[in-house]
């Protein structure tokens, strides 16, 4: 496909690109991740404040360095997970996210596979220095393995431009 191509948003994500919720670094958070795209190579901050007693998400804020389907993706993620529980925020796929914003284009889906992968780490990140609870897989799910954390990412990156550069 050509890469000139118009992509088709929805007018959902045109209208979360232009004007993203929750979009900004967070001071407090007390669960962050900084992951990225194999598929693309863009990064993306999810910072998330959970209250402990109950497990509950009360804000989530991101920033992205990704396209506008990232953007869109992220904003509508942190959107939805305000006020979830951690062991219901976890189930939220990268499907959902797409419904949520009227579909993404199918060459954009890894854009919201990013925002969930991200979102998993930064839980994941949240029971590092706590009790682990039965829900949360001890393997990394398929989302997390495609949003990797940034060193992990320019490991991956570089072996592949010298991979390339070798052809
Ligand atoms: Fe990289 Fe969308 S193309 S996040």
């Amino acid at each position: 496909m050509s890469s000139r191509m118009p992509l088709t948003y929805s007018k959902k994500v045109l209208e979360l690109f232009r004007n993203p919720k929750n979009l900004g670094r967070m001071e407090d958070a007390n669960a962050e991740a900084l992951a990225g795209s194999l598929a693309c190579g863009d990064m993306i901050a999810i910072y998330l404040k959970v209250d402990e007693p109950s497990e509950k998400i009360i804000d989530a804020k991101f920033e992205s360095y990704g396209c506008a389907a990232n953007i869109a993706a992220a904003s509508i993620l942190t959107e939805m997970v305000k006020g979830k529980s951690l062991q219901d925020a976890w189930k939220i796929s990268w499907k959902d996210i797409s419904d949520e914003l009227g579909g993404l284009p199918s060459v954009k889906y890894h854009c919201g596979v990013l925002a969930v992968g991200a979102l998993r780490r930064a839980m994941r990140a949240y029971y590092v220095n706590r009790p682990k609870p039965d829900w949360l897989p001890g393997e990394l799910t398929r989302e997390e393995k495609q949003a990797l954390e940034e060193e992990k990412l320019m490991e991956v990156l570089a072996k592949r431009a010298q991979s390339q550069l070798a052809k």
